[in-house]
């Protein structure tokens, strides 16, 4: 009788310290993570559900040290976007503040400056959007809308661009054609890759805009004809403040962050874009025709 009390004894113990001792590091681990700490490693080798929660918790780890080190990577790009125009700004100020510059002079570096504090400011407002798309609360209005007055509108905001470069943008797009939009969003959608086209796709730049109606989805291509990008770059061309040629498209005010916005709202429409080089850039998109977003 005392031999089993005490067989029974021993078993309890070491069956209860196989399965607390786990489950109490896994604990501590977990509190260490919650301070920030993601250098978790769990032993996984649980043939139970002990072995699955170890490994859930040695992703977790791993996603939340990705997490930190992108929002690391892309605060010190944001810092050095926004160091170089006000380092510029800060010169262009200083020889405009000199009493010997002429007033002609004086007139050209202000321009400059006001230039660059527009391409500032709204580099800030994109930012802004994107963050808003970040923690859901931005917001779109979807409805049926018609494709073609909206495109033509689109056109219509890019006019500037387009006597600028003396560009040549030809839409091709049947009447009564609807997708299920927010119209302000997919305006901004149109404008933002018909700038892309023309200020990317070198001289005279001639651009093409598809419509094109499938079951259930409508298909609208972009299509330039300049240099298009490096094939390595494709993959990256969504990226926030990707750029394949810094230096030219700073000069166009660009920040990198036009595409990444693009992408967020056609998803967010729960369609979905490409882009190909074909002759030139194509960006492709789908639209969902009816809404269940
Ligand atoms: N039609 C195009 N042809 C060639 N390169 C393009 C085209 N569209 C975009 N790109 C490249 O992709 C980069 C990202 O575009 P985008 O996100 O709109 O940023 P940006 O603010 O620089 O215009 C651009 O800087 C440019 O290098
Ligand atoms: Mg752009």
């Amino acid at each position: 009788m005392i031999l089993i009390i005490i067989v029974t004894f021993i078993v309890i113990i070491a069956l209860s310290r196989l399965i607390t001792k786990p489950l109490i590091k896994m604990k501590e681990e977990t509190e260490k993570l919650s301070r920030g700490d993601t250098k978790v490693e769990l032993n996984e080798h649980y043939n139970d559900e002990l072995g699955v929660l170890a490994h859930s918790i040695n992703r977790l780890a791993e996603d939340l040290e990705r997490v930190k080190q992108e929002r690391n990577d892309f605060l010190s790009s944001i810092a050095h976007e926004l160091r170089t125009p006000l380092t510029y700004l800060k010169g262009y100020a200083d020889i405009a503040a000199r009493e010997q510059t002429d007033k002609k002079e004086r007139i050209k570096y202000l321009k400059i400056i006001k230039e660059e504090a527009n391409n500032l400011s709204s580099m800030i407002q994109h930012l802004f959007q994107l963050a808003k798309m970040d923690e859901n609360t931005f917001k779109i209005e979807p409805e049926k809308c018609e494709v073609k007055p909206l495109i033509l509108q689109a056109k219509e905001k890019v006019y500037p661009l387009i006597s600028a470069y003396g560009a040549d943008v030809q839409v091709e797009c049947p009447d009564n054609i609807f997708v299920y939009a927010d119209p302000v969003r997919f305006t901004q959608v149109m404008v933002n890759l018909l700038d892309n086209a023309i200020q990317y796709s070198g001289e005279s730049p001639s651009v093409s805009l598809h419509v094109k109606p499938q079951r259930d989805k409508v298909t609208i291509t972009v299509q330039d004809e300049g240099p298009g990008v490096p094939e390595e770059s494709l993959p990256y061309l969504f990226n926030r403040l990707y750029r394949t040629d810094k230096s030219r498209s700073r000069n166009s005010g660009g920040s990198g962050l036009g595409l990444a916005i693009v992408k967020e709202i056609v998803e967010m429409h729960g369609g979905r874009i490409g882009v190909s080089n074909q002759g030139g850039l194509r960006v492709e998109m789908l639209w969902p025709k009816e809404g269940n977003v």
